[in-house]
């Protein structure tokens, strides 16, 4: 069968980005791997066509779009978006200690780890219920409660569009850091990741460093956990995997809101990283101050109690406001464009930096 080239056409974006923030763009969508060679060279061509919502030229930049949960949506982007809907999971290899398991980028990431789950492919408990798409996971270097993805990646099939090549990556290839890597450094139009593949270790034990979920009850039978272990009046013998999901799925219902009850897009802000002197320093100013040592010397702070502390929990500005239960999330109260999540970002970001001298970075990438 010959490839269907793939058609740009108007389409709203509306119910696309989980900020749900009005927008219609160019939009066509990659549901087969195959289209993608002609995709780069039609690029390389700028025939791409049909001319976008304004009038845009044929060859608009590119925009790589996943499951829309990390992106601030421009009413009418200049940008083209290419919107993966790439679809399969299976079993790619095996070796002595690890399950490697291969995904396509468009796979719902909350249904992989559940997926997984039930096929005994163990070790993606600790990042259940993150929305977005497999392929947007290696992108931001997704990371919750103890774990980051970058510890469990096999490695990353993608696109190089620029030089129309198709490359297998590790994670040393990646440039993984804290929210960050290679691919979201080179912008959202140069690599189009296709398929990751994880190595899931054969021999599971709980990833259980961070607090909140040690001490979760539902890991521990009643009365749940205190201090660093299994306490002594644990009905079960060590948490299994499923209680780890389930934890971990519960913490974030009671903190995060659901994107499809208020719009979201996660946490708004990194947490930022500073240097010992200036942590030292702000330690001594404001002594309930959350710091947590880095491997190389530096210290992160905890954005979402900055942001508390400047007065922005629960607090609004016209449509979007930050979250009451985690002051890190912008949420959307409904009515929202881009210009007022912006405009709020900007007010909490000089905030932020009044009081405390410290930058906050955004994370979204805006789609303009
Ligand atoms: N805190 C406050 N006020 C708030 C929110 C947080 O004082 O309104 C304090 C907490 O008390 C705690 C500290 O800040 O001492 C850290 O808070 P939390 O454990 O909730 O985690 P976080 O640093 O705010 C990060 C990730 C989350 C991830 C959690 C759990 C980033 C930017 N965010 O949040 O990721 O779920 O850790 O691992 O690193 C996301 O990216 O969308 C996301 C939710």
């Amino acid at each position: 069968m010959p490839v269907q080239p793939l058609v740009f056409s108007d389409q709203d974006l509306h119910a696309r980005n989980t900020l749900g923030l009005p927008a219609k763009a160019a939009v066509a969508v990659l549901d087969d791997e195959s289209a993608i060679p002609a995709l780069c060279e039609a690029l390389a061509a700028g025939r791409n066509g049909p001319i976008g919502p304004k009038g845009q030229a044929a060859d608009a930049p590119l925009f790589i779009l996943g499951g829309g949960s990390n992106v601030v949506v421009q009413a009418q982007p200049r940008h083209r978006v290419l919107r993966v809907a790439l679809r399969g999971i299976r079993l790619w290899d095996e070796t002595a200690d690890h399950w490697i398991v291969e995904a396509a980028a468009g796979e719902p990431w909350h249904g992989f780890v559940d997926h997984c789950l039930s096929r005994g492919w163990l070790g993606l408990e600790n990042l259940a219920l993150i929305p977005g798409t497999v392929g947007a996971a290696p992108v931001q270097n997704i990371g919750a409660y103890g774990l980051e993805l970058d510890q469990r990646l096999h490695s990353v099939v993608a696109w190089d569009l620029r030089a129309c090549r198709e490359h297998e990556l590790r994670p040393d290839e990646c440039g993984f850091a804290y929210r960050d890597s290679l691919f979201k450094r080179d912008g959202a139009g140069r690599w189009l990741i296709a398929r990751v593949r994880f190595a899931l270790p054969k021999a599971w034990t709980p990833r259980l460093d961070y607090p909140d979920l040690r001490d979760h009850p539902g890991l521990w039978g009643e009365g749940g956990a205190s201090g660093s272990g299994k306490p002594a009046h644990a009905t079960s013998a060590a948490p299994s995997p499923r209680q780890v999901f389930d934890a971990v799925c519960d913490i974030r219902r009671r903190k995060l809101p659901d994107p499809a009850v208020l719009g979201n897009a996660g946490s708004f802000f990194k947490n930022p990283v500073i240097d010992a002197g200036q942590a030292a320093g702000l330690k001594q100013r404001f002594p309930d101050l959350r710091t947590y040592p880095q491997a190389d010397g530096r210290v992160k702070l905890a954005a979402g109690w900055l942001i508390e502390q400047v007065g922005w929990k629960g607090r609004r500005l016209g449509p979007v406001g930050m979250h009451e239960r985690q002051a890190l999330v912008l949420v959307n109260h409904g009515g929202a464009r881009a210009a007022d999540v912006l405009a709020l970002a900007r007010a909490v970001r000089a905030d932020v930096q009044e009081r405390f001298g410290v930058d906050l970075e955004q994370e979204p990438v805006v789609l303009d």
